[in-house]
């Protein structure tokens, strides 16, 4: 079948078989081998019967999706796979719509998965419920109770990392929708002794650490904690933190859900204070101190602990040192104190924070129960949820396994009674036969226990209270005499020999054969654990705390309600409730959910089949098993029954028109199924033996496929005709068609064809019209044309007759013209001849006469002709050539070079001489244009070419430059007022120079300035006048051959000036300056100013003499040259 199919029953699909109620043959291998089966194909539920077994996965697997949530809601209970969701909609919905309280009772063994299958249960019916911000609230309040139990009730076991270690029964109120109104929570028998000893590898309960872990340091510091758990005895160190547990994120976790629970801000915070008291006591340590009066006394060995302590709880220090010390006994009016030695002063304080913790736990769940509960007073119906622990058998079984297994007794006699009750009154209501199968009832174990007279609970309880000397051995005594002849009760020492020589069965133990298996608990420490004593000095030292939290947790401290009476015992407080939770149970609908622990090991995958057998068995699965197929194995109503099955049989096949059940009947008879294997109830089909129900299934499943295969056979036959229909449908459609188009084309071609054949006719009838109209056309044309030809014939005739006769006359005239014209010829030709003999005689007759002028003039002639010709020819020659320049005369520029060519090689120095002369001429016509600022410019330019041309390779970039002499504005500039004032005399040169140092040749500006008389030095930026030479004092100008501005002026030998010692400057416009002070010396001195250009020259500093040296330098350099003061006789200057 597809996986994708709908189910509509359990039996669909099935792995193994989903209710072990159907298992064959039944025992408990293959109710294992059933499990184990479904465990490895991922089903770890299965049914027995309305029991839900559930195998834990020790995986997340994907079923508890809201997908699933939703193909589980408003389904029947077999109508699925088995699951937990089915349980609970089955659950919910008896509740809701029967109106029958409901309750579920969730059991197995530490670490099966009540607690998850608990809280699955609830967030079910969380999501099938109703909505609605009050309706949401409730829920949320109900689920987030859970986190902040789990934190205080749970613990990490070597068994489970998450262990609950007190039992738990939550009643959960409805109103008559279905909405959530609120709940109840009872707690039972907090496993207490952990909060001082832990076994090796478990924890003490997680919010210890989850507070160390998760508090700020703020919190820490106010609750005097460290976060080290090291520092706390009582914290076991080998395991304090749990693989993929984060404490410090829980316990965010935990404050979130108390805040939603509705804790208020300071309750939380009290809480937290039991807490780390409790932490805090372990810390307290004792030592022996010295006797008084023989007694041993014990003296607390670090008070600050205790100090803390009180100063968190508020309690006067020397009280609580007090309590710790003492032990006061009242009786009647006496009261006897007596010191406590250290053994006992250790108990104290151990007992003290038991109390302490186990009594906040109590407080805490009453205060949830405060916040949950339901705030109408309408009726509610209830949904009970019991999540406790299950049967337990160790190695060292003390008094806590026995009585949690007691507790489990009691569910496996409500569980027995009630699913028999239930069944019997099925078959009551059935109206069955009622057959009474045989089962184990465990009242007789109950009874063993909790019996009032002679009970074991009774015993110890007895044994408790008597006065005198008190101690295990003499309870077991005591129930060695007691219980010796009960049927489950064994012990060596019992009056009954049976067990003399069993050597299973230690002295110091007692077994009891539980309905699960037989146990043997030691019977040390019973005594001590159901009295629980707590010293009254100490709960009187904790009631006189300021905190109210704790003092409400130790009323009987209080010495106004002194009771002298000793409080109830542990046991007999078990037994109270214990009996009050199956009073609630016996008022419920019960359903049960058995959880079964696959391995050890915490694994998934891993299926421990001894493991499974012990729990199969300690659970009374199979006892489950039997008593639901007490009577009959299988049950169903008989319209499902009828409609699964009818297929079987011909009448009920395909449709049963009568009612269901007697149509379940044919169906039986037919089948011919042995009438004691069913019985009819009133509305269901009773099915005794599972063989039955499977061969039905078997021939259903026979049948299904017959079926199959005639559906198919009847769809193929429906296909292939619905085919064939078609085809023939389609087939005419398209003959019409065809036809359609054939007669179209037929049509279409006669058509045509008739056309061709009309136009042939009528172009036959045309042309023959045609020939017709011409053949009468071209006679009436020939007529005209013959009229035509004869009056040509005629015309021409005429016309020759005429042209022979005008041809006749014309002859006559042109003969004449002939005749004419021959006489004129002959008489020019006659006067030509006359003419010409004329002009020879004439000719004849000068060349006669010339030769004899020739002759007689020859002789006068010949002599000087040669020299004469000679002369006039070359006359002419030079007369052309100088009318030939005039006309290609160049221009008038002095720089024009252009020059006409030379014409004969003759005339070469005249040609040469008269270019001369012309250039001359037009210089001339050109300087006579300048005014005299001109001409001393050109002067001076002169000059310059005169002092400097081919001497200084700076010379040839000066010509380009006009001088310009005051280059600086003295007069304009404002900054120079002082200067322009001082100086009375023309300014021929006022430039910026460089003058350079003597000592290091660093160059400063300075503003040289040269007047008629003499030479001034300013300061750039003040134009205050640094040093005055008289134009007499200088001697010399030196400078390089190089293109440099480098230049040195010598001053005169023992001058004032020339203190100091000569100058060096360096200045772009060195040409110009030094032109400048020639010609200004020359006119003001009337002597030649020495100009000396050499690469070395000497220079006169003070009293020294030093050579001024011209290296090649880099090009960088820009003008100013590069100075260096070698040493005291040398100045280098690196020039470009
Ligand atoms: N249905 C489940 N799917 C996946 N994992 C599960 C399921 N049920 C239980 N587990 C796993 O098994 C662990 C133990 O389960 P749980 O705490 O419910 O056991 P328990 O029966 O309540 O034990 P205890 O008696 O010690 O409280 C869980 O922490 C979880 O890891
Ligand atoms: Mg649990």
């Amino acid at each position: 079948m597809a996986k994708t199919e709908v189910k509509t029953s359990l039996l669909d699909n099935m792995i193994g078989v989903g209710d072990m109620v159907l298992l064959e043959p039944l025992n408990e291998d293959t109710f294992i081998d059933n499990l184990r089966k479904r465990f490895d194909h991922n089903e770890v539920y299965t049914y027995i019967g309305s029991v839900l077994v559930s195998v834990n996965p020790y995986r997340s697997l994907p079923i508890y999706s809201p997908e699933k949530v939703e193909e589980y809601r408003n389904r029947n209970f077999y109508e699925l796979s088995p699951h937990i969701y089915a349980l609970s909609d089955e659950v919910y919905r008896s509740l809701r719509d029967q109106d029958k309280d409901q309750c579920i009772l969730i059991t197995g063994e530490s670490g099966a998965g009540k607690t998850e299958a608990s809280k699955l249960v609830m967030s079910y019916i969380a999501a099938v419920c109703g909505k609605g911000a009050e309706v949401n609230q409730v829920k949320e309040q109900l689920l987030q109770s859970n986190p902040v139990l789990e934190a205080f009730g749970n613990a990490k076991t070597v068994r489970n990392d998450n262990s609950s270690r007190f039992g738990k029964y939550m009643d959960i109120e409805f109103n008559f929708k279905g909405d959530p109104l609120g709940g109840v929570i009872s707690n039972y028998l907090l496993e207490k002794s952990r909060v001082v000893k832990q076994p090796r590898g478990e924890r003490n309960f997680h919010v210890f650490y989850q507070l160390l872990a998760g508090a700020s340091e703020e919190l820490l510091n106010k609750l005097k904690l460290k976060r080290d758990v090291s520092r706390y005895n009582y914290l076991s160190l080998d395991s304090a933190t749990v693989n993929g547990m984060d404490d410090a994120a829980n316990f965010r976790t935990v404050r979130n859900a108390m805040q939603i629970v509705g804790f208020l801000d300071h309750e939380a915070q009290s809480v937290l204070e039991v807490v780390a008291t409790v932490l805090k006591l372990g810390n307290i340590e004792f030592k022996p101190d010295s006797r008084v009066n023989g007694l041993d006394e014990s003296k607390i060995k670090d008070k600050n602990e205790l100090k803390e302590i009180c100063e968190l709880t508020g309690i006067d220090q020397s009280v609580l040192e007090r309590a710790f010390s003492f032990r006061t006994v009242e009786a009647k009016q006496e009261k006897v104190s007596t010191t406590l030695n250290v053994a006992q002063a250790y108990y104290a304080r151990d007992a003290l924070a038991k109390n302490l913790y186990s009594r906040l736990f109590s407080w805490l769940v009453n205060r949830i129960n405060e916040s949950i509960k339901a705030q109408t007073k309408v009726r509610k119906k209830v949904m009970g949820v019991l999540d406790i622990y299950g049967f337990e058998i160790f190695e060292d079984n003390s008094f806590e396994q026995f009585i949690i297994n007691y507790c489990n007794e009691k569910l496996q006699q409500i569980f027995i009674e009630l699913t028999l009750k239930e069944e019997q009154e099925e078959y009551i209501q059935e109206d069955i036969e009622w057959t009474h199968i045989n089962y184990f009832n465990n009242t007789i174990i109950c009874d063993l226990i909790e019996n009032n007279t002679n009970g074991i609970l009774a015993m110890l309880d007895e044994e408790c209270l008597r006065p005198g000397i008190v101690t295990d051995e003499t309870f077991l005594e005591k129930l060695n005499q007691v219980c010796a002849t009960h049927q489950h009760f064994e012990s060596r020492m019992s009056k009954c020999s049976r067990f003399l020589n069993d050597t299973s069965l230690p002295h110091s133990c007692f077994r009891i054969q539980h309905y699960a298996g037989k146990v043997l608990y030691q019977v040390e420490g019973f005594v001590d654990k159901n009295n629980d004593l707590l010293y009254r000095d100490l709960s009187q030292a904790m009631w006189k705390t300021s905190q109210p939290l704790i003092k409400s947790l130790f009323p009987e401290g209080n010495p106004a309600k002194i009771n002298l009476k000793r409080p109830p015992t542990a046991g007999s407080q078990f037994k109270a409730s214990v009996a009050t939770l199956m009073k609630n149970l016996q008022t419920k609908n019960p359903n049960y959910i058995r959880c079964i622990k696959p391995n050890d090991k915490k694994a998934a995958y891993i299926f421990s089949e001894t493991l499974v057998r012990h729990q199969v068995r300690y659970l009374g699965l199979l006892e489950n098993v039997r008593v639901r197929r007490a009577g009959y194995a299988f049950r169903q109503a008989y319209g499902p029954c009828l409609e699964r099955y009818k297929m079987l049989c011909k009448q009920t096949w395909p449709h049963w028109k009568g009612p269901a059940r007697s149509g379940v009947e044919a169906l039986l008879n037919e089948l011919e199924i042995p009438v004691e294997e069913y019985s009819f109830g009133k509305s269901k089909i009773f099915i005794r033996n599972p063989r039955t129900l499977f061969k039905l299934e078997d021939l259903r499943k026979q049948r299904l496929e017959d079926l199959a295969t005639l559906i198919q056979k009847i769809y193929r036959g429906w296909k292939c005709r619905t085919h064939f229909l078609l085809m023939r449908k389609s087939q005419i459609v398209i003959a019409a068609w065809y036809r359609r188009y054939a007669q179209q084309k037929w049509y279409q071609k006669t058509k045509s064809s008739a056309l061709v054949i009309q136009s042939y006719i009528r172009g036959w009838k045309a042309r023959k019209l045609l020939r017709e109209l011409k053949h009468q056309k071209r006679c009436e044309e020939a007529v005209t044309t013959i009229a035509a030809y004869w009056h040509g014939t005629q015309a021409r005739r005429e016309l020759r007759r005429l042209k022979e006769e005008a041809r006749r006359k014309h002859a006559v005239a042109v003969i004449w013209a002939y005749w004419l014209g021959l006489k004129a010829r002959r008489e020019l030709r006659r006067l030509k001849e006359e003419a010409r003999r004329k002009h020879a005689v004439a000719v004849i007759w000068a060349y006669w006469l010339g030769l004899k002028v020739r002759r007689e003039y020859r002789k006068f002639f010949r002599a000087y002709a040669g020299k004469k010709i000679y002369e006039f020819t070359l006359q002419r020659i030079v007369q052309n050539y100088f009318l030939d320049m005039k006309n290609k005369m160049p221009s008038l520029s002095p720089i024009d070079k252009n020059w006409p060519s030379r014409p004969y090689l003759f005339l070469d120095s005249t040609h040469k001489e008269l270019k001369r002369i012309f250039h001359l001429w037009r210089c001339k016509k050109y300087r006579d244009q300048f005014t005299d600022q001109q001409k001393l410019i050109y002067e001076e330019k002169l000059e310059a070419s005169e002092l400097f041309k081919d001497k200084k390779a700076l010379y040839p970039s000066s010509v380009g430059q006009p001088f310009q002499g005051p280059y600086l504005a003295i007069n304009e500039n404002p900054k120079y007022k002082k200067l322009k004032d001082a100086i009375e005399e023309k300014i021929i040169i006022a430039e910026i120079v460089n003058k350079i140092n003597r000592a290091n040749g660093k160059s400063t500006s300075r503003i040289f300035l040269l007047t008629n008389n003499n030479l001034l030095l300013a300061d750039q930026k003040s134009g205050q006048i640094k040093s005055e030479v008289p134009l007499v004092d200088v001697t010399k100008v030196s400078m390089s051959s190089q293109n440099d501005g480098f230049f040195a002026i010598h001053l005169k030998e023992g001058s004032e000036a020339a203190s100091k010692g000569d100058f060096l400057f360096s200045s772009d416009h060195l040409i110009e300056m030094a032109t400048k002070l020639y010609r200004t010396t020359l006119s003001q001195t009337k002597q030649k100013l020495n100009i000396e250009i050499s690469d070395e020259f000497l220079v006169q500093f003070r009293k020294d003499k030093v050579c001024v040296k011209f290296i090649q330098g880099s090009q960088n350099n820009g003008s100013v040259p590069m100075c260096k003061r070698k040493n005291n006789r040398l100045l280098e200057v690196a020039v470009p």
